[in-house]
């Protein structure tokens, strides 16, 4: 088998996606449309025209508004449908799915009919597409403290649908101590902790992310790489960084693909794993991210099957199931 054709066999764990960022055109037209809500677009290829982003707030801009038009839980489990459905396209046999409930409940829409939505979208992968899943819920690191207080509040009885926290929006300025309370109380409460660190931030907020929201995963952290100490305590610990190519060209954290870290971090020991972050924005999805790093750093089939492995490994699954998947892995 070659490269290219392992990458399409490899079962794959998908854990950097936020659903909200796999919004397709077509499928926000659709939605606009029904729910009566305008769009500054007149046409699919007029969107897609917008999508020229120079970094992370150029990009969380128009993501927040294309978010503007998901209003009822049929609309929310249509959009995690449609992503369910690429997944079974690439081997995605397991997602762990970010959500961000404010740029919801901030316009009016429910907790509920957020969480609902996308957990019938959950089972229905299950039982038509053999695909297992999480969720996992993101504060906005540019709202307040205390918004992030309230959002957990509200979570907190649908905690059995909801395996980790997560932080992300506008990382700089943001630090992650900034909600070091918030977490605590989340972690008290029996959640799982991620967070956004190092994708534009500098390692300090990896380290904070480290430190004092005690995470389990690090999002992004590319950056990490500036700091040798930092780096090797992330070698040391086995902490699992969910790296997102396409995203990173797309937001200009590389010039060149060919520049990415990924390949020398896998080779120095880090946990890397490999994400779409946004596909719909960055133009692809799983495979069309391992394809883009195979391309620009010619991995061996060894690696590929290593970055595999390493997303069960980082993944929130249970160990026989994990196990089950590495094993297949190995196998090919
Ligand atoms: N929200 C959606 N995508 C994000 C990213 N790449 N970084 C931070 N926040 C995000
Ligand atoms: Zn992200």
């Amino acid at each position: 088998m070659n490269q290219v054709e392992l990458i399409r066999a490899l079962p794959k764990a998908e854990l950097h996606v936020h659903i909200e960022g796999t919004f397709e055109p077509e499928l926000m037209f659709e939605i606009a449309q029904r729910n009566h809500i305008q769009i500054p677009y007149q046409s699919v290829e007029e969107i897609k025209q917008a999508y020229n982003f120079h970094n992370l707030q150029s990009f969380l801009d128009i993501y927040y508004a294309g978010a503007n038009v998901l209003v009822h839980e049929q609309d929310f489990y249509d959009l995690a449908w449609a992503y369910f459905e690429k997944c079974a396209e690439d081997k995605v046999v397991h997602t762990e799915m970010f959500f961000d409930p404010q740029t919801h409940t901030e316009r009016g829409v429910e907790f509920a009919t957020v969480l609902n939505g996308l957990k019938r979208a959950c089972t229905d992968a299950k039982d038509k597409l053999g695909i297992s899943s999480q969720l996992i819920m993101c504060f906005l690191r540019h709202l307040s403290e205390e918004d992030a207080f309230k959002t957990l509040e509200q979570a907190l009885p649908f905690k059995h649908d909801i395996i980790a926290v997560g932080l992300d929006s506008s990382e700089v300025g943001h630090p992650p101590s900034k909600f070091e309370r918030v977490f605590a109380k989340a972690r008290e409460a029996g959640f799982l902790i991620v967070a956004h660190a190092g994708e534009e931030g500098p390692p300090e907020y990896v380290w904070e992310a480290l430190d004092l929201l005690q995470v389990n995963r690090i999002d992004h952290g590319v950056r990490s790489d500036e700091d040798p100490a930092l780096l090797q305590r992330l070698i040391d610990e086995k902490m699992p960084l969910t790296v997102c190519p396409l995203s990173n060209l797309k937001l200009c954290v590389v010039e060149d693909m060919t520049e990415h870290n990924i390949h020398r971090l896998l080779k120095q020991g880090v946990h890397v794993t490999i994400n779409s972050d946004d596909p719909s924005y960055f133009g692809g999805y799983m495979n069309d991210n391992f394809l883009a790093v195979h391309a620009a750093l010619n991995l061996s089939n060894d690696e590929l099957k290593q970055l595999a492995i390493n997303s069960f490994e980082a993944s929130f699954i249970d160990s026989a199931e994990k196990q089950k998947w590495i094993a297949t892995i190995q196998q090919l």
